[in-house]
């Protein structure tokens, strides 16, 4: 599969990562809510873990909260290095767009940094729905089109955000909520994303930041999902993997896999 290859590529010249104190923080917020919750019972899931990183920060603070921790990544290379981070972790090679899991398996499920990269994140989100338990919750970040370094982007070069992945995607704080309400889940909360930064308070909201959206499960009608059309902007897909399976024609839009084909 030409998005694997081009994957991993990325994680041999170096892993895909974000900061040791943004996964530390991302842990305790999950732990935060498990702990009350399934104290010793819980499972987490992070769809597209990468390196692993998140994994290992769960594990090093929560293993008595935990029952397990599974991850899943589109790339061996990212999964090797996984292995080595979280060696306790359940880690498995495949595809957010079907996960290989049962339903409301999770009591939370992950997805950091990575639906904006799937080849259909229509598909990815209503997985993330499926396989998180009722009463549990999915975490998902996701990039804003107006983010301040990208209008600075703008200003001064002239081009739009780009995060340099195989497929990049860039939508408003509103466009994805929309994206992910589409897809059988409900937001409960929209955090901006690397407030360790004080000077982003000092601009809009809506500008200064990316977003983490907590949602649960909702019940929604399959067809309903597929006749909405969401308007996510920015598709970028790189040049060496045109020839691939992808999307034809910016913006992108909802392709549904028939119900019998979601695992
Ligand atoms: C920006 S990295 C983030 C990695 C990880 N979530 C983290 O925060 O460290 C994006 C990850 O998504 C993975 N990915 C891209 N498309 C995917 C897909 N369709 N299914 C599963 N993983 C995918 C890539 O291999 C890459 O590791």
């Amino acid at each position: 599969m030409q998005v694997r290859v081009a994957y991993n590529a990325k994680h041999t010249a170096s892993i895909l990562r974000d900061s040791d104190r943004f996964y530390s923080s991302m842990a305790e917020k999950i732990l935060a809510r498990v702990r009350k919750e399934r104290h010793g019972q819980a499972q987490l899931l992070d769809v597209g873990c990468g390196g692993g990183y998140l994994l290992r920060e769960v594990v090093r603070h929560g293993s008595s909260v935990l029952k397990a921790t599974h991850g899943l990544e589109i790339s061996d290379m990212a999964l090797r290095e996984a292995r080595r981070q979280s060696p306790q972790s359940r880690l498995v090679l495949g595809q957010g767009e079907r996960l290989p899991y049962p339903q409301g398996h999770f009591d939370a499920v992950v997805c950091l940094g990575n639906l904006e990269h799937f080849m259909d994140p229509a598909a990815g989100a209503r997985e993330l729905a499926r396989v998180c338990r009722r009463d549990g919750v999915a975490w998902i970040l996701l990039p804003n089109s107006y983010y301040s370094g990208s209008l600075w982007r703008v200003i001064l070069t002239g081009y739009g955000p780009n995060h340099h992945q195989v497929i990049d995607r860039f939508a408003t704080i509103n466009e994805w909520r929309d994206l992910l309400e589409a897809n059988q889940l409900c937001v409960d909360s929209i955090e901006p994303y690397n407030r360790f930064k004080w000077w982003k308070r000092l601009l809009p909201r809506n500008l200064a930041y990316h977003f983490l959206y907590s949602a649960s499960p909702s019940i929604g009608s399959h067809q309903e999902n597929c006749a909405l059309d969401l308007k996510v902007q920015g598709v970028q897909v790189d040049s060496t993997i045109q020839s691939g399976p992808l999307p034809a024609d910016p913006p992108y839009g909802l392709h549904c896999l028939p119900p019998s084909d979601i695992p």
